[in-house]
C-alpha cells in the first residue's frame, strides 16, 4: 500500500496522485490541479488554521483526545512534580534536560540578566496609573528591540543565545514593574539570592523590609504554574511569534506581537475573564441560571475557562492546577470563588451541551483563583501567563529560523470583492 492520495478532479476528469507524509499532504501539491492553463491551481481554504500544520516542531506534543501534553517527550505531570521552571525552560529551548553543570550555568546566566536598563523606568512612568499591566508589558518587551539593537543579528548563534537569556530573565522584572506601576509603588530591583519565582515575588511584593522572604509554598506553586504555561505548540500567540519572526524581525518585536495575541480574552486573557465571570455569577445558587444563559445564548456568553481548540478531554494542566490550588489555599486561605468554580465544573461535566461539544476545563479555569489568592489583581493574569510562555516563544522562534523549509509567512486568500472597475470621479458618484 503506497502512502499517496489519489484525487480525481470531477471538473476535468483528471486524476492526480499526491504523497502523504506524517499524515499530511502538502498544500503546494494541490497547485497542479488545474482546469486549464489560466487556472491558478487548487488551494485549501482553512480559516483559523483548523486543519493545517504550518511547521514541523520537535518541542511540544499534545494529544487532545487523550489529554496528553509532553515537552520534548516528558509528560507535563512529571515536570510539574519534579522539575522547576528554569530547568523546564532549558529543556524546551535546548531539547534535553540539563546536566548539573549545564543547569548551574544556565541559572547563572538568567540571574545575571534580570536587571532592566534604567531608562525603562522612564518608559514605564509615561503610562497612566490605570494602564493595563499587559499593555505596559507588551510595550516594554517591544521597546527592548531599541535597547538591544544587536538582537537583529538573528542568524548569529551567540546573539540568539544572548537574547534568549535576556528575554527569559527580564520578563519577570518587566512584569513586576508593570504591577508596581499600577499600584503606585516604587520599582523593586531583583534579588539574585532568590530563585526565579522567589525573586519575582520579591520584585512584586517587597515593601520596607530589608530582605524579602518569599513564602516557599507560594513560590513553588508559582513555579509549577510557570512550568504548565511554558509552551503549548502552535497556539495563537506562538503562531504570531513565528509569523513575525519569519520576516526576520528581531525577537523582541516578535515577542511583543506574541504578547499582544496572548492579551486577548480567548487566549491568555481567559483566566482574567474566568474571574470576572465568577464574580458576575456571585454565588453557587446562581450557577444553574448562568449555565442556562450560556446554553441559550448565541455564543455571546461563554463558559470561560472551558473548551479548547485541541483538547477534547480534560486539559492535563488544569488537573495539576486544581491540586496546586489546595496547597496555595492552605497558606492564603480559601478563595471563596472556588466553590462557584467547582459547581460550574460539576454541572457542566454532566450537561449534554458541554458533553456533546467536548468542553472541559482548560488551564485557565483554576489558575486565576490561585493568582487571586496570592494577591494578584486580575489585570496581572495574562502577564503571569506571558512570563513562562516566553520560553516557548523563544524556542519556537529559534526552531522556525533554523528550519530550511520555512519562509516568510504569507497565507493566500479567496478574494470576494468587486471585479476590476473604473474609477468614478467624485462629482459623478451617487
Ligand atoms: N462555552 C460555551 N460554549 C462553548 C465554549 C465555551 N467556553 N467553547 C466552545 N463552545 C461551543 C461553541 O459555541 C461551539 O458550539 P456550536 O457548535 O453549537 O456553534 C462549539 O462549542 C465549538 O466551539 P468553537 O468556538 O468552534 O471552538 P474553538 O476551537 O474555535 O474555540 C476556544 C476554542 C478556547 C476559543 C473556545 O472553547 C472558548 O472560547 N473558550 C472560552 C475561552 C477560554 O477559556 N480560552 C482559554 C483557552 S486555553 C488557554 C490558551 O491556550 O490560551
Amino acid at each position: 500500500m503506497s502512502d499517496t492520495l489519489t484525487i480525481t478532479d470531477n471538473r476535468t476528469g483528471k486524476t492526480y496522485e499526491v504523497p502523504i507524509q506524517d499524515g499530511t499532504i502538502r498544500a503546494m501539491d494541490l497547485r497542479k490541479i488545474k482546469t486549464g492553463a489560466e487556472d491558478f491551481g487548487l488551494m485549501t481554504y482553512d480559516p483559523a488554521f483548523m486543519n493545517t500544520a504550518n511547521c514541523r516542531s520537535a518541542i511540544t506534543y499534545i494529544d487532545g483526545d487523550k489529554g496528553i501534553l509532553l515537552y520534548r517527550g516528558y509528560p507535563i505531570e512529571q515536570l510539574a512534580e519534579q522539575s522547576d521552571y528554569l530547568e523546564t525552560a532549558y529543556l524546551i529551548l535546548f531539547g534535553e534536560l540539563p546536566t548539573a553543570s549545564q543547569l548551574q550555568s544556565w541559572t547563572r546566566e538568567i540571574t545575571l540578566h534580570t536587571m532592566l536598563h534604567e531608562n525603562i523606568k522612564k518608559l514605564m512612568e509615561g503610562f497612566q496609573y490605570d494602564a493595563h499591566p499587559m499593555a505596559i508589558f507588551l510595550s516594554v518587551v517591544g521597546a527592548m528591540s531599541a535597547f538591544y539593537p544587536e538582537a537583529k543579528n538573528i542568524f548569529d548563534k551567540n546573539s540568539r543565545l544572548r537574547q534568549i537569556h535576556r528575554a527569559i530573565a527580564k520578563v519577570p522584572s518587566i512584569a513586576a514593574w508593570a504591577f508596581r506601576h499600577s499600584m503606585g509603588l516604587p520599582y523593586t530591583y531583583p534579588d539574585n539570592d532568590l530563585t526565579f519565582a522567589g525573586n519575582f515575588l520579591n520584585m512584586l511584593f517587597k515593601m520596607t523590609e530589608l530582605k524579602y522572604q518569599p513564602n516557599p509554598v507560594l513560590a513553588r506553586a508559582l513555579d509549577v504554574l510557570f512550568i504548565l504555561h511554558a509552551d503549548h505548540e502552535q497556539n495563537c500567540s506562538t503562531t504570531t511569534m513565528r509569523t513575525i519572526g519569519s520576516s526576520h524581525a528581531d525577537p523582541y518585536s516578535s515577542l511583543a506581537g506574541a504578547a499582544g495575541a496572548l492579551y486577548g480574552p480567548l487566549h491568555g486573557g481567559a483566566n482574567e475573564a474566568v474571574l470576572r465571570m465568577l464574580h458576575e455569577i456571585g454565588s453557587v445558587s446562581k450557577v444553574p441560571e448562568f449555565i442556562n444563559k450560556v446554553k441559550s445564548g448565541d455564543g455571546a456568553t461563554r463558559l470561560m475557562g472551558f473548551g479548547h481548540r485541541v483538547y477534547k478531554s480534560y486539559d492535563p494542566r488544569a488537573k495539576v492546577i486544581k491540586k496546586a490550588a489546595d496547597l496555595v489555599f492552605a497558606v492564603t486561605g480559601k478563595n471563596p470563588l472556588i466553590d462557584i468554580a467547582l459547581e460550574l465544573e460539576r454541572i457542566a461535566l454532566q450537561d449534554e451541551y458541554f458533553v456533546s461539544r467536548k468542553l472541559y476545563p482548560n488551564v485557565d479555569f483554576y489558575s486565576g483563583l490561585i493568582y487571586q489568592a496570592m494577591g494578584f489583581p486580575v489585570e496581572m493574569f495574562p502577564v503571569l501567563f506571558a512570563i513562562p510562555r516566553t520560553a516557548g516563544w523563544m524556542a519556537q522562534w529559534g526552531e522556525m529560523l533554523l528550519d530550511p523549509e520555512q519562509k516568510i509567512a504569507r497565507p493566500r486568500q479567496v478574494y470576494t470583492g468587486p471585479k476590476q472597475r473604473d474609477y468614478i470621479p467624485r462629482e459623478k458618484r451617487s
